[in-house]
C-alpha cells in the first residue's frame, strides 16, 4: 500500500516528539483514535475488490500492531522519565550542613519552679498539678472566703464564659490555694505536698501581673504546728537563695483560710537588696473550716500552708527590679539565664 508508509513514519516520529503523556495520548489519537489517519485508511477498504482487500487489510493491521508497540514502549519511556526527575527532585543531600538551631535556655522564673520542687522533694513533700481554670467553690467558698469578698469581684478575677455544675462561671484561678482543698479532698493525711503553678489577676505593674506563679505547700497531719511552718519556710529560703545570711520575719496577716495569718518578709544581710524587708509569701495555720472543707476532722488535724510568688522570688535571687523583664521575651535578658 502506497499511503500506508508515510503514515507509519509520521506516526513513530509524532510518537517520538511527545515528551510527555498528554502529548502521546494526543498523537495516538490522530493516528490510530476513531478518526485517527490509520483508521480512516482501514475505512477506505471497503471500495478494494476482495483479494486487494485482504492483502490491504493485512499491511495495515501490521502496521498497526508496530504502532501500538512504539506507542507502549514511549509510554514506558515517558513513565520512567517523570520517575527518574521527581527522584532527583526529592534527593536529599546528607552532606549538606545542618542549618544549626539557637539554643534555648531555662526562664528565669521555670527554673525557680525546678529549685523550689528540688528543695521541697528533698524534705519529703510531694508534687502536685492542678486546672487554671477553677470553680468557685475550689478558688473561694471552700477556702472560706465570704460571698461578698472583694477578690472575687470582676475588677480582680478573671471569669471564664462557662458555668460549673453549681451554676457559676469558671474563672481563672486567682492563687494556687484550691490546690489545698483539690489534694486534700483525695489523699489521706499526712500531707505533705507543693503545688507549683500559674495564676491570674487584673492586676498590672512593676511587681503584679496578670499573669503570674505561685507555689503552694501544705502540710496536714497530727502535730504539725506554726513552729514547723517557720522550720521549713526559712531552711527552704536559706537554700534557696544559696545563704544563711538573711533573716526571716513572720508578720501577723490576714487571710480568710487560716487563722493565725502571717506574710513572710526577709532581709539580706548583703546584696543588693540588702537592709530591706521584703515580703514573699503568705502563710498560715489551715482554717478548722478550711480543714473540715479537706473532708477532715479539725479536731484532729491541723497544719499549715503558705503561697510564695516565683517572680518575687526569681527577682530577689537575681536581683532584678521589674517583673515584666519576665514576660518580655527579650533575649539579651533571657540569655543572662540560659547557661
Ligand atoms: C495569696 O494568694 C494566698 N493564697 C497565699 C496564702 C496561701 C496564704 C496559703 C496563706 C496560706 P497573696 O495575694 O498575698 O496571697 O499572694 C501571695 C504572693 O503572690 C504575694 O506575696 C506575691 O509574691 C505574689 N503575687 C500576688 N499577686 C501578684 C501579681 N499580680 N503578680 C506577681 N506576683 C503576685
Ligand atoms: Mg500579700
Amino acid at each position: 500500500m502506497r499511503d500506508l508508509d508515510p503514515i507509519v513514519e509520521r506516526a513513530l516520529a509524532a510518537f517520538r516528539a511527545a515528551d510527555d503523556a498528554p502529548a502521546l495520548e494526543n498523537a495516538k489519537a490522530l493516528f490510530l483514535g476513531k478518526t485517527g489517519e490509520l483508521t480512516a485508511l482501514l475505512k477506505s477498504l471497503g471500495g478494494l475488490d476482495p483479494e486487494a482487500r485482504k492483502t490491504a487489510g493485512a499491511a495495515i493491521n501490521a502496521a498497526k500492531t508496530v504502532l501500538e508497540q512504539a506507542l507502549e514502549a514511549r509510554r514506558a519511556d515517558l513513565a520512567d522519565a517523570r520517575l527518574q526527575a521527581r527522584l532527583a527532585e526529592e534527593a536529599l543531600d546528607v552532606t549538606l550542613p545542618g542549618r544549626g538551631r539557637g539554643v534555648g535556655g531555662i526562664h528565669p522564673v521555670i527554673r525557680t519552679w525546678q529549685r523550689i520542687e528540688e528543695i521541697f522533694h528533698s524534705i519529703g513533700f510531694s508534687v502536685a498539678d492542678g486546672p487554671e481554670i477553677e470553680t468557685d467553690w475550689c478558688n473561694f467558698t471552700a477556702l472560706n472566703n465570704p460571698e461578698n469578698h472583694p477578690a472575687r469581684s470582676m475588677q480582680d478575677t478573671f471569669y471564664v464564659d462557662l458555668k460549673d455544675a453549681a451554676g457559676r462561671n469558671l474563672l481563672l484561678r486567682t492563687h494556687t490555694s484550691p490546690m489545698q482543698v483539690r489534694y486534700a479532698r483525695q489523699h489521706p493525711p499526712p500531707i505533705k505536698v507543693i503545688a507549683p503553678g500559674r495564676t491570674y489577676r487584673v492586676d498590672s505593674d512593676a511587681t503584679h501581673s496578670p499573669m503570674f506563679h505561685q507555689v503552694e505547700g501544705l502540710w496536714i497531719a497530727e502535730d504539725v504546728s506554726f513552729a514547723d511552718l517557720k522550720g521549713v519556710y526559712t531552711d527552704f529560703l536559706r537554700r534557696f537563695f544559696e545563704t544563711d545570711a538573711l533573716q526571716v520575719r513572720f508578720r501577723p496577716s490576714f487571710f480568710p483560710f487560716t487563722e493565725p495569718s502571717a506574710e513572710i518578709d526577709m532581709q539580706f544581710a548583703q546584696g543588693p537588696w540588702k537592709g530591706r524587708w521584703l515580703e514573699i509569701s503568705g502563710a498560715g495555720q489551715v482554717h478548722p473550716t478550711v480543714v473540715r472543707n479537706f473532708g477532715l476532722d479539725p479536731e484532729r488535724y491541723l497544719g499549715f500552708a503558705f503561697g510564695s510568688g516565683l517572680e518575687r522570688l526569681t527577682m530577689l535571687r537575681y536581683g532584678i527590679d521589674d517583673l515584666r523583664l519576665f514576660f518580655d521575651g527579650d533575649l539579651r535578658f533571657l540569655r543572662q539565664f540560659a547557661t
